[in-house]
């Protein structure tokens, strides 16, 4: 593995779940991280985990809808560090519902986060890096349904999808400034957050993995190594894509004829 020895990055909803495993990633790869989120007390636990670890880290409080605080964020970020290396827009808001149950209100805050946000970020890092004419790296976590769709999802289906088309867009036009930036779209990941959500119960849980071709779900710290992975040098020749790791879930699980025997093994979350 790379080390990312003097790097400094940012990522979004930083506390939990993903973000909380890549910033640990990077920083256990030698990166200083600033981690950015809503709530102030899982921030502080991930920054203060970094720190026993003999790494560097700044907790920072803001709402990515608000562009001033993501300003104050990117600002404290330089002042703390010198330098922002990359970002990982990793803050999202998301819940299941039928579409034509959704508010408006709902809609607004799901896209203010996921599309916005992104951009704020986005926009805010990016500027630091052309004024102070450093190179730069940008990785939005995305999800599968932004291409395929998904039932239940439309808001942050269709925030993701923008979010793609940003990416595109901003690898062709920044790539004069040597700035990359990709997606990683991974699976159903095993969080915290992400379990109560959307697979609380044992049955959501088998459904969900039913429809794995690889049979379990991704595991936190395997994503945050693939963000790592796309932030380093080693991908300096990777701009506007999308990194699926998603078990093969996008390709579609078995439906014809009956269950294909196995060998009886049962992959567990790395
Ligand atoms: C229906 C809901 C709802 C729900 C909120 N709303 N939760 N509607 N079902 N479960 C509606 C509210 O009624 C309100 O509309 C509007 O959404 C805004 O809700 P607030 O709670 O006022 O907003 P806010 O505090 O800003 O919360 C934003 C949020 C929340 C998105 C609604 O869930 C959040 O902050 N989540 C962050 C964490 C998160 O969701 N992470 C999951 C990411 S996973 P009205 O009309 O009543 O005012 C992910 C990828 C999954 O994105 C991929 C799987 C493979």
């Amino acid at each position: 593995m790379e080390s990312l020895a003097d790097r400094a990055y940012l990522v979004t909803g930083g506390g939990t779940g993903i973000g909380a495993a890549t910033a640990l990633h990077l920083a256990a790869l030698g990166a200083s991280v600033t981690v950015i989120g809503r709530r102030e007390e899982p921030l502080k636990k991930i920054a203060d985990e970094v720190r026993r670890q003999g790494g560097d880290a700044l907790a920072h409080t803001a709402d990515v809808r608000d562009p001033a605080a993501v300003e104050a964020a990117v600002d404290a970020a330089m002042d703390r560090f010198g330098r922002i290396d990359g970002l990982v827009n990793n803050a999202a808001g998301n819940f299941v519902t039928p579409a034509e149950k959704l508010s408006p209100n709902g809609w607004r805050a799901v896209v203010d986060i996921v599309l916005n946000g992104t951009w704020n970020c986005t926009s805010a890092v990016a500027r630091r890096m052309i004024e102070t004419n450093r190179p730069g790296s940008i990785v939005s976590v995305i999800a599968t349904y932004a291409w395929t769709g998904h039932p239940g999802t439309v808001h942050s289906a269709a925030a993701k999808a923008g979010v793609v088309a940003m990416t595109r867009t901003l690898a062709v036009e920044w790539a004069r400034y040597d700035i990359r930036l990709n997606c990683v779209a991974p699976g159903p990941t095993e969080t915290e957050g992400a379990g109560s959500a959307l697979w609380a119960e044992q049955e959501d849980r088998d459904r969900v993995l039913a429809s794995v071709p690889l049979r379990r779900f991704a595991g936190a710290a395997e994503v945050g190594d693939l963000i790592g992975l796309l932030l380093s040098d080693r991908a300096a020749y990777i701009t506007g894509t999308t990194l699926t790791a998603d078990g093969g879930q996008s390709l579609g699980a078995q439906i014809y004829g009956p269950p294909l025997e196995t060998n009886g093994a049962s992959p567990s979350p790395r």
